[in-house]
């Protein structure tokens, strides 16, 4: 397929979204909550994937104090994979439809810490939560004609190494190693999923994006878990290249919703290799182009993930 790709994308040429239902996890801050507030301008329902419903429920007031629109929460921790299995059950039962699941949260760089079945946090939250929600909202995305599901990836993947005989970082934690094998599983999770979706005939379109640097509370959090005063320092050098947050969310909505975009996509910020700009289609990391690392790493996530929930049914393609 061949696309002409528009010089400067904004978030004002967004086709109309009336009607689509879209789920967008890590809605309450940055890329989230931007991704949320250009969504519903174009006439979505947002459902606000969140930690709490707390955080669900302030995300929405701002967005309802600036322009508003159909938003609603959804209590979703993706450190807990009952958790997930929890929204996915709730979002079948209360909607039995969506359209768009924007697999954005993430956390990057702590120090080494759990998820609830004890898989190293970054692995935890940024692949295997969103790779298990991914599986189980696929029935309600077939269903819908111009489906999409996006997962959020970072320039990261560049150094990352899907490391399989050690995927939690048990027998040594570098939390940057750990961070860049989870953005890479992001991008290789969504281009193995294009692949089976087009081998089994599906609409469904997967892709991914990054946001290249954006000002959000990503980095800071990174900082105060870290306590890494060296880097607080390398931001502070880095200010005049991040982009704001709105901006940095531009490549995930561009995956979304453009009619430009391509099933199997990877997009980001279009100027300075990828750091900021507006989106463009933009370079995989060699090791998300295998089929065979990315059938790997879709098979040792359900392995995981049945592993943590006993009984759990995993809708295929
Ligand atoms: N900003 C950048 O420069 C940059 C660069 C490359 C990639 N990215 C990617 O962009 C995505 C969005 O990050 P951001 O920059 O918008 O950072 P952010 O402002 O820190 O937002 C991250 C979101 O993820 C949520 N989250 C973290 N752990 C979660 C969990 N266990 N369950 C559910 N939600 C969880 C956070 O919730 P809480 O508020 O509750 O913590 C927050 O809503 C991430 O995937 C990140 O890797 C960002």
């Amino acid at each position: 397929m061949t696309t002409t790709m528009p010089v400067r994308w904004t978030a004002a040429a967004m086709p109309d979204q009336t009607g689509r239902l879209a789920l967008i996890t890590g809605a309450n801050s940055g890329l989230g909550l931007e991704s949320a507030r250009a969504l519903v301008a174009r006439g979505a329902t947002v459902l606000l994937g969140c930690r709490s419903l707390a955080k669900a429920e302030a995300a929405r007031r701002e967005l309802l104090a600036s322009g508003g629109g159909d938003l609603e929460g959804i209590e979703l921790d993706l450190a807990n994979l009952e958790s997930v299995q929890a929204a996915a059950g709730l979002l079948r039962e209360r909607y039995g439809r969506l359209d768009l699941l924007l697999a954005n949260a993430g956390v990057m760089a702590p120090p080494r810490r759990l998820t609830r079945q004890g898989f190293e946090l970054q692995f935890g939250v940024n692949h295997l939560g969103h790779y298990l929600l991914t599986r189980l909202l696929l029935p309600l995305l077939q269903a819908q004609p111009g489906a999409r599901v996006v997962q959020v990836t970072s320039g990261a993947q560049y150094f990352g190494r899907l490391h399989f005989d050690d995927l939690n970082a048990e027998r040594g934690y570098d939390r940057w190693a750990a961070y860049g094998q989870s953005k890479l599983a992001n991008v290789a999770f969504a281009l193995d999923l294009q692949r089976r979706l087009t081998a089994a005939g599906s609409g469904v379109w997967s892709l991914a994006a990054h946001p290249g640097l954006a000002r959000t509370n990503l980095q800071p959090a990174s900082v105060a878990a870290s306590g890494a005063r060296l880097e607080a320092l390398a931001y502070r050098l880095m200010h005049p290249l991040f982009q704001s947050a709105a901006m940095g969310a531009l490549p995930q909505l561009f995956a979304a919703t453009a009619a430009e975009a391509e099933p199997g996509g990877h997009y980001g910020p279009g100027r300075f290799g990828g750091l900021n700009g507006w989106p463009a289609p933009a370079r995989v990391a060699p090791a998300a182009l295998d089929p065979a690392q990315g059938a790997r790493l879709w098979e040792v996530s359900e392995g995981l993930c049945r592993g943590a929930l006993p009984g759990l049914e995993l809708p295929q393609p």
